[in-house]
């Protein structure tokens, strides 16, 4: 594993293997800064912490040891057909425990943990790209070059740094689909020659804000193999920094939401780092605007003091950003513009059957770092939005909707595209929560599985707000409009005692059994030894102290209703140590997986990973998890991405997968003229986050 320009800083005690230009650029720095979450929230924690010291005290230190596993990761896996098992294994699951074969939809040879700049898929499967940044989107759309870019060019391109990914049939036509891309942010000095950080010149900064949004992209399949060919076709679309945005629910047209160019605190310019996202039941994208406080600067120096700590809260306290955007732009500035932050942070939602459609901001979902947002429709119709804010100690949030959902026949596309626009009202109206949890183990120790087996608890919903028809908002949080606890809803979350969680990424409803998963990536700084910094300690539904590895919950939520239980399915790294938990599956048969963060499920149920960060010495990849029956648990890496890359949007049809190639090669000294990565095109090229498709050699499904 190379360590050129991994995140070695002293200063952020951040092991995972992301880059520190990696954490400047796709998260402004956030590991190497204060945690914004500065509120007590310790009602649950305290509680629990004094029983827990009480029962250490009682019991001395030498409880429930269980076997430490060791060894080279990189070699816990074969390429061979049938799991490696790793070095060692915690013997309380190993024992006896046999190795039921892989269910539908996991049969395949794991991919063993590597470091290759490529992307690695299993014996008999095939993987190319299928669009790069910089290819043409629309009409009239240049060849790229990476001596040519113009921000006009950009904005016709596939932008920098695809993240969600999602393909969609389109009705009525074989082997033709939407490809949808989210472009989260930009890396310049992998995109411009001779780039100066601290001189970017103004075209740049342009074309950077042209890089980011979003892309609807036709493309066409064939019947023998998974090859999809990227059009120029009618649905085609690129979403930027500059396309206009309309904004919805309560917030819309408050006095925080206005600007010098826009009174009416209703029309955005743009959307900015879109990371996950899902397609809603009635075919639009959800998007969210996620780590959008390295975009503006001056939050520290903000009028008032009100003000100074909403925009801490926020993360938003640099004089000067990173990006510089503020020296050309004054809507990045906010002693000039003190609101235009405000139109950032939210969940977009655009409609990828109508390229001339105005995309909305939902205030309604509420204003945080937005991983992204999906969605349940109840048996009655109920639709209910779930979403993580990704930052260490950050909540999770659901949405019920007051209106149901409007249903339209698949063949008939006037009626589909008139209950898309009433659908799209239902993210205006209705219920803002968020998330309080509670383990169920008298005897939670960190690090050690409860003696009932299993990290899990229950939990329920604390209401923010109601967002009614008429548009108003009624606060439930004391000392807070409606309005404000939709703008500023990570105060009213700290003000209810909403649970501090790590790193929320994916919150994801299953499509049959509705179960919700969530991938809690990591937090160092659970449990850290930081004197007068970090005090919250391991939970039942945190367990491991200095998490580096990050969990996935799932959670059998009352959807509509106010409660629901949880157990954490993985808990990841090592599979031999002690701490590691595979839904009860024997660890020595497992993948190891690291820092999990985007989700999607298989046509049979199967449950697929990807990571971002992977803090056990490989690439990123992609994992199948099985969620039922006698292989629950049992985990198996598809592929791996190049290095310093990271592994996004996850799409498992029948016979193909997809994934988006994040900031391959991206590190703290490669540059345009010093590339690390030359991935996808080789040779001395330059590397460019990409889509690639994975098929079948034969065709067949995937996983058998
Ligand atoms: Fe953009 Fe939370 O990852
Ligand atoms: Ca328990
Ligand atoms: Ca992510």
């Amino acid at each position: 594993m190379p360590l050129l320009g991994r995140n070695l800083l002293s200063t952020s005690d951040f092991t995972s293997s992301r880059s520190h230009r990696t954490c400047v650029y796709k998260c402004g720095d956030a590991c190497s800064k204060p945690v914004p979450n500065t509120s007590g929230n310790t009602y649950f924690r305290d509680i629990v912490r004094r029983e827990f010291d009480r029962r250490s005290l009682l019991r001395g230190a030498g409880t429930a040891a269980v076997v430490v596993g060791g060894g080279s990761l990189l070699a816990a896996c074969g390429d061979g057909s049938s799991p490696a098992a790793s070095t060692t294994a915690s013997s309380s699951r190993a024992a006896g425990a046999g190795t039921p074969s892989a269910p539908a939809g996991m049969r395949f040879d794991m991919v063993a943990p590597n470091t290759k700049d490529a992307v690695t898929v299993p014996a008999g499967y095939s993987s190319e790209v299928v669009i790069r940044w910089g290819d043409a989107v629309v009409e009239g759309a240049a060849p790229w070059s990476v001596d040519k870019q113009t921000p006009e060019g950009a904005a016709k391109q596939f932008g920098y740094n695809c993240d969600f990914g999602e393909l969609v049939p389109v009705a009525g036509e074989d082997n033709r689909y939407l490809l949808l891309a989210s472009h989260e942010y930009t890396t310049p000095q992998q995109m411009f020659p001779g780039y100066d950080t601290d001189n970017p010149t103004e075209d740049q900064v342009l074309i950077e804000i042209a890089n980011h949004g979003l892309s609807v992209v036709e493309v066409e399949g064939n019947t023998s193999d998974g090859h999809l060919a990227p059009v120029i076709g009618r649905y085609n679309r690129r979403i930027t920094g500059d396309t206009e945005f309309l904004v919805t629910g309560p917030a819309a047209g408050h006095d925080l939401m206005k600007t010098s160019a826009d009174p009416t605190g209703t029309r955005v310019r743009g959307t900015l780092n879109n990371c996950a996202g899902s397609v809603t039941p009635w075919g639009t994208i959800l998007s969210g605007e996620e780590n959008v406080d390295q975009y503006f600067a001056g939050g520290a120096d903000a009028k008032g003091k009100t003000a100074q700590e909403r925009f801490a809260r926020y993360g938003m306290e640099d004089a000067e950003t990173a990006r510089k955007w503020e020296r050309f732009h004054d809507r990045f500035d906010i002693a000039k513009e003190p609101n235009e932050a405000h139109r950032f942070n939210w969940v977009v939602e655009v409609d990828p059957w109508d390229p001339n459609s105005t995309p909305v901001k939902h205030t309604a979902l509420g204003r945080f770092k937005h991983e992204a947002a999906a969605i349940h429709v109840t048996d009655d119709g109920t639709i209910v939005s779930y979403s993580g804010d990704d930052s260490r100690f950050e909540y999770i949030y659901k949405f019920v909707s007051s209106k149901k959902f409007v249903d339209a026949p698949a063949d008939s596309p006037r009626q589909a595209a008139a209950a898309r626009r009433e659908n799209m009202k239902a993210l205006d109206e209705g219920v803002l929560y968020v998330a309080v949890f509670e383990g169920n183990s008298d005897d939670f120790r960190e690090n050690t599985l409860p003696e009932d087996g299993a990290y899990d608890g229950t939990g329920r919903w604390v209401k923010l707000a109601t967002c009614r028809p008429d548009g108003t908002a009624e606060s439930h949080v004391d000392g807070m409009s409606g309005e404000e606890v939709l703008i500023f809803t990570r105060l009213a979350g700290d003000k209810v005692g909403a649970t501090k969680m790590d790193r929320p990424e994916d919150v994801q409803p299953h499509p049959t059994t509705g179960r919700v998963y969530a991938a809690l990536t990591n937090n160092q700084y659970r449990g850290a030894a930081r004197p007068g910094k970090d005090d919250e300690p391991a939970m039942e539904y945190a367990p491991v102290k200095e998490n580096k590895n990050g969990y996935v919950l799932e959670m059998d939520d009352d959807h509509a209703g106010e409660d629901f239980t949880w157990n954490l399915l993985l808990v990841c790294g090592d599979p031999g140590a002690a701490e590691t938990y595979f839904g009860g599956f024997d660890a020595s048969s497992v993948s190891p997986i690291s820092c999990p963060d985007n989700l999607a499920f298989d046509p049979r149920g199967n449950l697929w990973i990807s990571t971002d960060g992977n803090a056990l010495g490989s690439n990123d990849g992609l994992f199948a998890v099985s969620l039922e029956g006698a292989t629950r648990g049992l985990t198996k890496q598809f592929l791996t991405v190049p290095f310093e890359a990271e592994t996004c949007g996850p799409v498992v049809t029948d016979t193909r997968v997809l994934v988006n190639v994040q900031h391959p090669g991206e590190n703290d000294e490669a540059t345009v003229e010093n590339a690390s990565s030359h991935w996808p095109d080789g040779g001395t090229s330059l590397a460019r986050p990409s889509t690639v498709v994975v098929w079948k050699n034969d065709n067949g499904p995937i996983g058998g």
